[in-house]
């Protein structure tokens, strides 16, 4: 496998794995800094996005045109949309959808966009598999679920929303960025996966304790993508 392009959304999410690299060269482009080098032995390109949707494409779309990135991985946190996926866990996505499109004006369905067949961007199912065996491996104490994740430019912390996000899409998993990267991955024929470690349950019970449990989320993403990298190619 040629490069492979990792994106997370914060610095907290990506710069264990930049401290990881060897053979290191920064390359400055949309105010984001791609860090270009080898991981696990293998061609990477590391890159804080920033946070939500645009800031996901543009970084998505860089990594294909300058890198030439031949998969891109997502590595984050995300808020649970199911009783059994619990603080720490790991979502793999099956797909990825936004779930703040809205043309129902037009008589769309929500969450479809307006004049493209795709209701949701597939992940590749090569990396799923290969990550899932890895995930057992690495994380044993936390459960993994492979399914949908839903995007919006929203941090989802109200119960309402939450409900009315699982009754249109089914998602599994609500973040930020990740349709944006699938959704770019998939017009340049990049295979993709987002992996997601859950922060918490996106319905305002956030407690005191988020910032722990937001370092033990990143932990088990990390950890994942890290060892998800040695396996492939
Ligand atoms: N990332 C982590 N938790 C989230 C949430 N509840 N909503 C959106 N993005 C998130």
């Amino acid at each position: 496998m040629g490069v492979i392009g990792i994106i997370g959304a914060m610095e907290e999410e990506v710069s264990c794995l930049k401290e990881k690299m060897t053979e290191v060269s920064v390359t400055r482009k949309a105010s984001m800094d791609f860090y270009e080098g080898l991981l696990e032995g293998k061609k990477a390109v590391v890159v804080r996005s920033g946070i939500g949707k645009v800031n996901a494409a543009v970084c998505a779309q860089i990594l294909a045109d300058d890198f030439k990135a031949e998969a891109i991985i997502n590595t984050g946190i995300a808020g649970s949309l199911n009783n059994d996926i619990n603080i720490g866990d790991i979502v793999l996505s099956t797909d990825v959808l936004y779930h703040d499109m809205d043309a129902t004006g037009f008589g769309y369905p929500k969450c479809q966009i307006p004049q493209m067949e795709e209701f949701s961007f597939p992940a590749n199912v090569r990396m799923r598999r290969e990550a899932l065996l890895v995930c057992r491996e690495v994380n044993p104490e936390i459960q993994v679920f492979e399914g949908r994740i839903a995007s919006g430019d929203q941090f989802v912390s109200d119960k309402a929303l939450k409900d009315e996000i699982i009754k249109n899409t089914g998602a599994f998993a609500c973040e930020m960025e990740g349709a944006a990267i699938g959704h770019t991955a998939y017009l340049n024929h990049i295979p993709f996966l987002i992996i997601r470690a859950i922060s918490d349950k996106a319905d305002g019970s956030a407690s005191m304790d988020y910032a722990e449990f937001e370092a033990k989320a990143i932990e088990h993403s990390v950890r994942l993508t890290q060892g998800l990298l040695a396996r492939l190619g």
